[in-house]
């Protein structure tokens, strides 16, 4: 099996854990589209809350109902992808840029589970560049804010804005995206706390005791994983 058809055999998987009446949170990215796509084929009475403009324009094409979050009563299940899946299921996110919207469901969610390929499982986070979601406005005084963030963690590294054709790259919330190249997070809460104090950030792609489960597509199926 290639990446693409893991992430298939992940997304179906998880689609066979919606039953009618759920509130369902709907991840982003080209593992969550599998996890939409076999949810639309299931034709089940649901509401979907999703996690971005790409994935509530998949999902209703599929005919799914969608909800905002904050609208609906809480959510049932949240199935999304991840950049990243690392010891005790803790996750880099933020790849494809939905990291807040994305965060702020999972944690509205009485049971998150994480879908991936099986490359995505590491020992230690941080390979994949961690995703920083910022306000634009004094966007480069919060990157130098982000740098010393960064040092007091021993991770002596400069955050680079994600651009796309040369233009930086927008959220649908409007903010920035800088990316910090870490190599190995050996502390990923003590990091998440000096990130999230530095003010202009918004929040980080590091989601850390949010998964509850993780289904894994492997050569040889699906693998499940628990904290
Ligand atoms: C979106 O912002 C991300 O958090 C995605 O969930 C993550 O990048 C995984 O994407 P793929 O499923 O496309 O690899």
């Amino acid at each position: 099996m290639d990446a693409d058809a893991q992430k298939r055999a992940a997304g179906e998987a998880a689609a066979a854990l919606v039953e009618s009446g759920m509130v369902v949170g709907m991840g982003t990215g080209s593992t969550a589209a599998w996890f939409v796509r076999a949810l639309g084929a299931r034709k089940l009475d649901i509401v979907g809350v999703p996690t971005s403009q790409a994935t509530a324009d998949l999902a209703a094409s599929l005919g799914i109902r969608l909800g905002e979050l904050g609208e609906t009563r809480e959510i049932d299940l949240t199935v999304d992808g991840a950049d990243e899946i690392g010891p005790g299921l803790s996750l880099i996110k933020g790849g494809g840029g939905a990291l807040l919207r994305e965060k702020l469901v999972w944690e509205a969610s009485k049971r998150c589970v994480v879908i991936a390929d099986a490359a995505k499982q590491v020992k230690t986070l941080g390979k994949f560049a961690l995703p920083i979601e910022v306000v634009a406005f004094g966007h480069k005084t919060t990157a130098l804010k982000i740098c010393d963030a960064l040092a007091e963690c021993d991770l002596g590294i400069a955050p680079m804005l994600r651009r796309k054709d040369g233009q930086a790259v927008r959220t649908d919330g409007g903010n920035l995206i800088y990316d910090a190249a870490c190599g190995r997070i050996e502390e990923p809460a003590i990091l998440a706390a000096a990130l999230k104090s530095v003010t202009g950030v918004v929040d980080h792609g590091l989601f850390l005791d949010l998964a509850d489960r993780a289904l894994i597509g492997g050569p040889d199926g699906i693998v499940e994983l628990e904290p």
